[in-house]
């Protein structure tokens, strides 16, 4: 078990080249039919979240939702020890890092396979097409956020602001601008992920115009904008849709067990599905085999992870806690809490003390647990690198 200093080692002494030199990614053609999506999750889908999700059978990994504004800033840079591009920001901490997907290897990995989503927080078509150019080795699909309720995405106009009335506009020039400039350009699709609107004529009303501005795929999260994630999700409203669309439609809502994914696919009429709370709790969700993994075993694979590519332990801690939010009355949730890195981390999961995990804590249940967000939005992702 690495330590946290030396686990910071693995980045620094990676020998790492400019810009000019960050290889080209291959364009990998993306089916968004029969699909099941790790669903963006923002402080979860770092790296070592997305590989884990693909090497238990995600065909499709989203990153967490980056604002334009912060991406903008950062500079790419080669790792070749970690054979990463790593997205740095100003303030020299990593913001986004993808592998590098090598076509030429004879054996890839499981990840290096599964195409990886950039989804952006934006309301600027200009800004938009200009960070997706930036990052354009950094991607296989981009995908625009019209969904999120949170005050700070809607006061700057992104997510689910954008699917306003007076902002839809916005929003379908924001998707065309992509279209032209990605999608049509260098063959990377473009997608939104939306929420239904408060009637089925104005979602469908909605998804006509959105597909008319050229997008690959449309994922909708079947709720409406103000609902909770407490609240059961109308999948079923999502048929009428899915109906009549000509683009894939991946229904996103309630998957919280393997056997949930067709439950879902035959309330929504849509062969693709996308997971974030079902995937957050057990990665292995996504196994072909549709049998969970002993969730200890999934979250001891995720820290080592999370180590090999010196993830913040703050933001690792973060992660395993929200993993482990299903037992939050257990004594395992409350060594997790005390830990101050990732010897503690490492010790708290390998602690072997026989506690019976069996029973989980339902998501009406895990919703009335206070949230920490605050705490960790101080956290930066990965710790310093020596890069520049
Ligand atoms: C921890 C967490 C972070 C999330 N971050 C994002 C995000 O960055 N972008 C986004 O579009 N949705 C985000 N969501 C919403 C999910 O992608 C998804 O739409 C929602 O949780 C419903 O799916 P579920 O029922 O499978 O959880 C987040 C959800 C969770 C639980």
């Amino acid at each position: 078990m690495l330590s946290e200093q030396q686990a910071s080692s693995v980045a620094t002494e990676a020998t790492t080249t400019t810009n000019s030199n960050i290889p080209k990614r291959p364009v990998i053609p993306i089916d968004y039919t029969n699909k099941v999506i790790l669903a963006p999750m923002v402080r979860v889908n770092g790296l070592p979240f997305r590989r884990l999700a693909a090497r238990f059978g995600a065909d499709i990994v989203y990153s967490e939702e980056l604002v334009d504004k912060k991406l903008i800033k950062c500079k790419p840079v080669y790792n070749e020890k970690l054979k990463t591009i790593d997205y740095i920001g100003h303030d020299g901490n990593i913001v986004y890092q993808v592998e590098v997907v090598d076509k030429e290897s004879d054996s890839p990995t499981a990840s290096q396979k599964v195409p990886t989503v950039l989804q952006l927080g934006t309301s600027s078509p200009e800004l938009a097409l200009q960070v997706a150019e930036l990052m354009i080795d950094g991607y296989d699909a981009i995908d625009v956020n019209m969904g999120c309720p949170k005050k700070f995405s809607v006061k700057g106009g992104m997510g689910s602001a954008l699917l306003r009335p007076e902002n839809q506009e916005n929003a379908f020039a924001i998707l065309r601008a992509l279209v032209k400039g990605i999608q049509e350009k260098h063959g990377k699709p473009v997608t939104c992920k939306i929420r239904l609107l408060d009637t089925t004529e104005n979602t469908i009303e909605l998804y006509e115009k959105l597909q008319a501005t050229g997008v690959t795929a449309i994922c909708v999260h079947a709720r409406y904008i103000p609902q909770r994630p407490r609240e059961k999700a109308h999948s079923h409203l999502v048929d009428p849709v899915s109906k009549i669309t000509k683009v894939p439609i991946i229904a996103n809502g309630d998957v919280f067990k393997p056997e949930d994914i067709d439950r879902i696919k035959d309330l929504t009429g849509c062969s693709s599905v996308m997971i974030a709370r079902g995937a957050m709790w057990n990665l292995s969700i996504f196994r072909k085999e549709k049998v969970l993994l002993d969730k200890l075993v999934v979250a001891k694979e995720l820290l080592d992870e999370l180590i090999k590519y010196n993830y913040h332990s703050g933001l690792s801690k973060y992660i395993l806690k929200r993993m482990f939010e299903t037992h939050a009355k257990t004594k395992l949730y409350e060594r997790l809490a005390k830990c101050k890195g990732f010897d503690d981390l490492h010790k708290a999961l390998h602690f072997n003390d026989n506690e019976d995990l069996s029973k989980e804590l339902t998501p009406e249940q895990i919703a009335s647990i206070p949230a920490e967000d605050d705490e960790v939005d101080l956290a930066p992702r990965q710790k310093k690198t020596k890069h520049e």
